[in-house]
């Protein structure tokens, strides 16, 4: 458990009460990451720690950011390193609401994410900055297969590739032809596919997110997208990810969407049910299925008044789960 920063850790405690509520055997283990104990110690991820966090099944983090430290320090040397450095190649935005069921396969370790670049002349009106983005025929290929992987499980079977192939050419071709190769060979198995433009699917996430079964798409188009998916289903309160390593040679990482909200950080005004529903998602990935239905479905009961505190909605949460 990695609370972090801001309402982090106040998510992460109402995820905590309801997964014992589900009756879900785990062994808890807090870790003091992000911005505090950078402050305090000077360190956002020592290799140690990292070391020792392979050795787990699953982490469960809360957000990560805060004022005061350089921006991006933690969340490059945190989240982004255990991304990288465990390999979680998928990271999967589920988003359910009023006749909506899509979710989105979010590549996570390639892209613009992975720092390549650089700056000349600094601070010179001739100053240049460059950001690459970095896309390998294997990091596309099982970020592409998974998706549909993902699609033959569920009724609509379909999925679309979201991209911007008429102006990333070098990336978009490789995606493209990436996808087209993988579509085609699981035809056979009834998928059926499309494409869209990534800001086309802006406009269709808001006007007709029906369309959507699964997306697949780059690191930072996910990024975004998921953000505006998240508004377009009920706010991002409720969004939860996974961020996967599928072949589960280390731990995999669970999150909510939303980020660390220091504006709001103490107020008790945080909506945990981002947290929970990550929650849920870890247990489905640990084995624990029926624990993960009970949370789903505790988090779908009936809202609570529009002022519920964080605890309160947890509380709500936990008491309903046994009843589901
Ligand atoms: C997310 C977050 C992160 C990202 C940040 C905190 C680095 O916005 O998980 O969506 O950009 O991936
Ligand atoms: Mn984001």
């Amino acid at each position: 458990m990695i609370g972090g920063d801001g309402i982090g850790p106040e998510v992460v405690a109402e995820a905590l009460k309801v997964v014992r509520a589900a009756g879900a055997d785990l062994e808890e283990v807090p870790y003091d990451l992000g911005g505090a104990r950078y402050r305090r110690t000077g360190d956002v991820l020592p290799d140690a720690t990292l070391a020792e966090l392979r050795e787990f099944d699953a982490i469960l983090l809360g957000a990560v950011g805060t004022p005061g430290v350089p921006p991006g320090l933690i969340e490059r040397g945190l989240l982004l390193r255990l991304r990288f450095e465990l390999d979680l190649y998928v990271n999967l935005r589920p988003f359910t609401g009023d006749g909506l069921d899509f979710v989105v396969v979010r590549e996570n370790t390639e892209g613009p994410y992975v720092g390549e670049g650089g700056v000349l002349r600094k601070g010179t009106p001739q100053e240049v900055a460059t950001q690459g983005s970095v896309n390998t025929r294997m990091g596309v290929e099982r970020c592409v297969r998974f998706a549909f992987d993902l699609a033959a499980t569920r009724p609509r079977r379909h999925v679309t590739l979201v991209h911007k192939t008429n102006v990333l050419a070098y990336a978009g071709d490789l995606w493209q032809r990436t996808f087209d190769e993988v579509a085609s060979e699981r035809a056979a198995a009834g998928v059926t596919t499309g494409y869209d433009h990534v800001d086309a699917a802006c406009i269709h996430l808001v006007e007709s997110p029906a369309r959507y079964d699964v997306i697949v798409t780059d690191n930072l188009f996910g990024d975004i997208l998921t953000d505006l998916a998240g508004a377009v289903t009920g706010g991002i309160g409720h969004a939860a990810s996974a961020n996967l390593n599928p072949a589960r040679t280390g731990p995999s990482l669970f999150e909510p969407v939303h980020g660390s909200a220091p504006d709001i950080a103490g107020t008790g005004r945080a909506n945990p049910v981002a947290a929970i529903r990550s929650a849920a998602m870890m247990l489905d990935f640990l084995g624990e299925a029926e624990a993960a239905a009970h949370i789903v479905r505790a988090c779908t009961a009936t809202p609570l008044s529009p002022g519920a505190s964080t605890t309160e909605i947890g509380d709500f949460i936990a008491a309903r789960v046994t009843k589901e």
